[in-house]
């Protein structure tokens, strides 16, 4: 389905015609966005609820509960939001018990929290370390590259920045400190930078050499893994029969989450396939609605470069009686 999007907004939606495809929002049903950000892909779906749907929006950041301001004013169905962490968002709905039909999660920053320089999420800008999603909150980045050890950043960049130089830059960091705090973002690029020989920073080719760390620090700050993992059973569990769980993800550590959470749902009998009957009577709980993760077309990505390591992901919980023989 084309979409004509309006790029006069700030934040351009990813891969919104194909989410609207997949997962089809209909008159009437219940749909939990849990990453409002500008609220791009919620109005498609508000759109196509009507006014007997209903429609959950959460973000812990202020910025967005703003916008979701503009879409509750004149909304085509009803609408509520939840400014929190997605994760307690759908805990608290499945206390309430709301049954959903839809639950759907954009990961990731919003263009407007990057292009937001005193919020320091980009190594394009200078600015105060922070990278809070919700300024509420006590850790930020200062903290983690002043205060968490050599050892514990060198990880860090490993596993969330998958950068093969994490060692190299955790060392530079902690020397650099030594003198003074490493109080900006311009400060960290430059350590960066120092850490990495010539050599190697021509091997990041037209990539920042700055870019897998900013990405490592910012799931720190804002515990993104740990949201997912807690979220996706959740979100699971507060589907109705025929429900769909959709997810957009934006790099490998999330993608795979998904991925596995999806994959594990749709799985049947789990048995030796020497055995020569099932005994474990185990029943696929979900349809994949994607076989391999739908990325952005190239007019996608020419349009809006940012949605270029986009990738999504559905499934449709599948009713009594449906997997059975
Ligand atoms: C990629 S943007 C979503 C953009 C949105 N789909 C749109 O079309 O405008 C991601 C949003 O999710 C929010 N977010 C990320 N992780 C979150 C979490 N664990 N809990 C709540 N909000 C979160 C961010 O604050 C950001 O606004």
């Amino acid at each position: 389905m084309a979409i004509l999007l309006d790029m006069s907004r700030t934040h351009v939606p990813v891969l919104a015609g194909e989410l609207i495809d997949l997962v089809r929002p209909a008159r009437g049903e219940t749909a939990v966005d849990c990453t409002f950000g500008a609220g791009g892909h919620a109005r498609l779906v508000a759109e196509r609820l009507g006014p007997a749907g209903t429609l959950v929006c959460i973000d812990r950041d202020p910025a967005a509960e703003a916008r979701f301001e503009d879409l509750a004013r004149g909304a085509p169905c009803e609408t509520r939001f939840l400014r929190m962490d997605y994760a307690d968002g759908l805990a608290l709905l499945r206390d309430e018990g709301l049954p959903a039909d839809l639950v759907y999660l954009d990961l990731g920053v919003s263009s407007m929290q990057v292009d937001a320089r005193e919020r320091g999420f980009s190594y394009s800008y200078d600015a105060p370390l922070d990278m809070r999603m919700d300024p509420s909150q006590e850790l930020d980045a200062r903290e983690i590259v002043n205060d968490w050890d050599e050892r514990r950043l060198a990880q860090l960049f490993q596993r969330f920045g998958e950068d093969p130089n994490a060692r190299r830059i955790a060392r530079e960091i902690v020397r650099r400190r030594e003198r003074a705090p490493i109080e900006t973002t311009g400060e960290l690029v430059s350590a960066i930078e120092a850490a990495l020989p010539a050599a190697v920073r021509r091997r990041f080719g037209g990539g920042h050499p700055a870019k897998r760390v900013f990405q490592a620090v910012r799931i720190a700050v804002n515990e993104e893994l740990d949201s997912l993992d807690r979220a996706l059973p959740l979100a699971w569990e507060l589907l109705s029969a025929d429900g769909r769980l959709a997810a957009i993800a934006f790099h490998s550590l999330e993608d795979r989450r998904v991925k596995r959470f999806l994959a594990e749902r749709a799985r049947g009998c789990i048995c030796p396939p020497d055995f020569p009957i099932c005994v474990c009577g185990r029943e696929p709980e979900a349809e994949l609605l994607t076989g391999r993760a739908l990325a952005p077309t190239p007019g996608e990505i020419a349009q809006n470069p940012r949605a270029k390591s986009g990738r999504l992901r559905a499934a449709r919980k599948l009713g009594a009686g449906e997997a059975g023989p």
